[in-house]
């Protein structure tokens, strides 16, 4: 694996989670594969568990994992590609970003979608642009359109609660939300999910916030969220804003998880990628049931990006 950006990246996915569920049965087990490497990991949007798993990983792989939180320390980088910098961007990605490669081994990166202009945010402009200019392997701490090693991180929690043979029911619905947020986790979860060939999937929301199909080709899809649930085995609950009225934010309140529309699934384990809106996303009773699987979920992003970082650690 040279850099992972999405599932594309990857060979073998049953194997990439494999080495996850080595790691976490044994996280050391790899401790000098990363010695005497860097990993810088840049974010341009706050982050709680992206940031700390990452480093995690890295330091249980004996490699130094240095954070620089841009858009909160840095300032404002210039993207375009003929642009006169004579307004408040400082610096171009082109300047800035071949001097990262120089300090470190592999790059991480967390962008956001503007949520204003669609072309602009599914081109990967700002990813795309540290990948030309960077010369090092780049990692995805989420992106204008998807979050890979959180899609890892939730197909192995799947793979550890599905062990009984059958090919589960795996529900994706939409939940409301109070801002309007980007589909990335939604994309990258549908991308995951056909690429696992593992579930019947299956996906629901309210009409208009339909996903682009490039990523949900495969499952099926219904505005019907009761006939969706029916039977789940995973309900994974996530908002997102609308991809045709691009960025619009819906909040429709009866769509948000709660222990009654859960009655009709099969004793399903209900996923979130976190953060969550406790009352608005899900009800608080599902988040503290047995049914949440939440924090287990969380707990995977370090073997998620402890496997991918020893993919590409093996190729440096
Ligand atoms: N799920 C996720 O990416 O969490 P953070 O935003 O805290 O990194």
């Amino acid at each position: 694996m040279k850099s992972f950006t999405s599932v594309s990246d990857v060979d073998n996915l049953e194997e990439l989670v494999n080495r996850a569920l080595r790691y976490k049965a044994d996280p050391f087990a790899d401790k000098s594969l990363g010695q005497g490497k860097r990993i810088g990991l840049l974010f341009f949007n706050p982050s709680m568990r992206t940031r700390l798993s990452t480093q995690v990983a890295a330091s249980n792989l004996g490699m130094e994992a240095i954070v620089f939180n841009v858009g909160q320390e840095g300032w404002t980088l210039e993207f375009g590609d003929d642009a006169i910098m004579n307004g408040t961007t400082v610096e171009h990605v082109r300047d800035a970003a071949p001097i990262l490669g120089n300090y470190f081994d592999i790059l991480g990166i967390r962008t956001f979608p503007g949520l204003k202009n669609r072309e602009e945010d599914y081109s990967e402009h700002y990813l795309t642009q540290f990948i030309r200019y960077c010369g090092i392997p780049v990692v995805s701490l989420e992106s204008a359109t998807l979050h890979p090693l959180q899609s890892l991180a939730d197909i192995i929690t799947m793979t550890e609660l599905s062990r009984n043979g059958r090919k589960p029911k795996v529900v994706l619905t939409w939940a409301p939300h109070v801002k309007a947020l980007p589909q990335c986790v939604a994309n990258s979860f549908a991308q995951w999910v056909n690429a696992w060939g593992q579930a019947e999937f299956v996906i629901t929301h309210p009409e208009g916030m339909e996903l682009s199909e490039s990523f949900t080709k495969g499952a099926i899809i219904t505005s019907r969220q009761d006939e969706a649930l029916a039977g789940a085995d995973f309900v994974y609950v996530k908002n997102w804003s609308s991809f045709t009225n691009y960025g619009a934010l819906a909040n429709d309140p009866s769509w948000m998880m709660t222990p009654q529309k859960l009655a009709i699934a099969n004793q399903a384990k209900v996923m979130h990628c976190l953060p969550v809106r406790r009352n608005v996303e899900l009800s608080g009773a599902v988040l503290d049931s047995p049914s949440s699987v939440v924090t287990q979920q969380a707990g995977n992003r370090v073997w998620s990006a402890q496997a991918v970082l020893a993919e590409i650690l093996k190729t440096l």
